[in-house]
């Protein structure tokens, strides 16, 4: 089509490309276009035929252009992960007109360009499903396994999301997944995220949706351990996810009524929690439950961590950074599996007997609790507000009552861990539990 005058061109700069019907509008526009320059038909008359009502919004409203919104869940799954996105689906599309595409396994799926359109059939049924239905994985786009090689694949996410004439992405995941999005952020894409674990160690929100389902759950464990802990005279270890933060164990073995609770934040010494454990028994109560977080230490492991950690931080050269970041992965993997340890000590400061249950993944899986799909339907639904705002770069948070659009760069790379002054540290000192310390 040649070159139209510069009067005419107005009704062209608004001009979406792209997807299924917008695409169709486009060509009318064009063929109206054309035929207005070899003077057939009045141009007024036939561009006001033939634009579609959403296109001739447009040319005088801009921000009322449909919205291409794309969305991922990254990093472990947890309960609520469908109610957020349908939250925001159902927001987005029936309040805002936007359209929503969805990548499938996290990061992977935007630079593998694998999708699937979430209309409203997709959205329908899955608020009371655990996982999630767009899959997840814990890839990073800056250091992707493809094919057996290590990749950085920035640059395919970039094109990816040009190809589907993206305004926004969506990333809802943990402490990782907000890393990843502030790195593609900072390469020009527009990133909005949500808070999502069981662990709920994210930086600069009170909760993190799948905490309080993850919570019930190891609660409901430790009261079923109880009555076999008793009828044994048994200690019980529970051990409990949270990666390296201690609220899954701290708010389930308050809730669980444990003995003794270990937790990343508070280092422990196991001749303490044979101690408290003999005190029990001294005063009659013969069987006890010990919560262990899988992040907790011994006083010496903790020591060990700290030096590890000091090196990492004092290496001058590039080389020097790598092994102490190695030994500092060698002594977390080394670490999974303490509790087995724990356990076997306990036994012998005690000569009581003494069993393991590691509660394990059973904590991330099946229907999410009211409370878990309320905030996640909330967080979903405001998540499409602040995208019809245009504001981006922000993670949305739990500040005491209200949600609050949190700056990235204020939440990545940081992990919120339960302060020592923590009420719930006393409150659980003022019942008689042992922290191990
Ligand atoms: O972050 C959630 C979490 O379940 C942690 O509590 C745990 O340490 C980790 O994920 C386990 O990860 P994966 O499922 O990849 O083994």
């Amino acid at each position: 089509m040649g070159r139209p005058e510069a009067g005419r061109l107005k009704a062209l700069t608004c001009m979406p490309s792209g997807w299924g019907s917008v695409n169709d509008s486009v060509r009318s526009v064009r063929i109206a276009i054309t035929h207005s320059l070899n003077g057939d038909i009045a141009p007024s008359s036939l561009l006001a035929a033939s634009i579609p009502p959403v296109l001739r919004l447009c040319r005088n409203e801009p921000n009322l252009m449909t919205q291409h919104i794309g969305i991922l869940t990254s990093g472990g799954d947890c309960p609520g992960l469908n109610a957020a996105i349908r939250g925001l689906g159902k927001a987005a599309q029936e309040h805002f007109g936007m359209r929503l595409i969805g990548f499938l396994n996290g990061f992977r799926g935007l630079a593998q360009d694998q999708t699937v359109e979430l209309d409203s059939a997709m959205l329908s049924g899955i608020l009371t499903d655990g996982g999630t239905i767009l899959g997840t994985s814990r890839d990073k786009p800056h250091r992707m396994n493809i094919g057996g090689k290590e990749l950085d694949m920035t640059d395919a996410i970039v094109a990816t999301y040009h190809r589907h004439h993206l305004d926004a992405l969506v990333c809802i995941g943990g402490g990782g997944t907000q890393k990843n999005a502030l790195r593609l952020a900072d390469v020009g894409l527009n990133v909005v995220t949500l808070p999502k674990t069981i662990d709920n160690d994210i930086a600069m929100t009170d909760r993190t949706f799948g905490f309080d389902t993850a919570l019930q759950i190891a609660t409901e464990a430790i009261d079923r351990l109880h009555s076999t802990a008793t009828s044994h005279e048994r200690i019980i270890v529970v051990e409990v996810m949270g990666h390296r933060a201690g609220w899954l164990a701290l708010e389930a073995g308050i809730a669980g009524g444990a003995d003794v609770i270990l937790l990343p934040e508070i280092p422990y010494d196991v001749v303490q929690i044979a101690a408290a454990i003999r005190k029990r028994t001294q005063s009659g109560k013969r069987f006890s439950i010990v919560v262990v977080a899988e992040g907790a230490m011994s006083m010496e492991d903790a020591c060990e961590v700290q030096s590890l950690v000091e090196a990492r931080n004092a290496a001058d050269t590039k080389s020097g950074r790598f092994e102490a970041k190695e030994l500092l992965r060698k002594f977390h993997d080394e670490h999974v599996g303490h509790t087995i340890r724990l356990t076997r000590h306990l036994e012998k400061l005690t000569g009581q007997e003494t069993r393991l249950t590691i509660l394990g993944h059973l904590q991330r899986g099946g229907t999410p609790s009211a409370a878990d799909r309320v905030f996640a339907t909330w967080l979903g639904t405001e998540c499409a507000t602040m995208l019809e705002e245009k504001q981006y770069g922000m993670m949305l948070a739990l500040q005491g009552c209200a949600l609050k659009r949190v700056p990235l760069i204020e939440v990545a790379g940081r992990t919120r861990q339960v302060p020592l002054d923590h009420p719930l540290i006393s409150s659980g000192r003022h019942v008689g539990t042992s922290f191990g310390d």
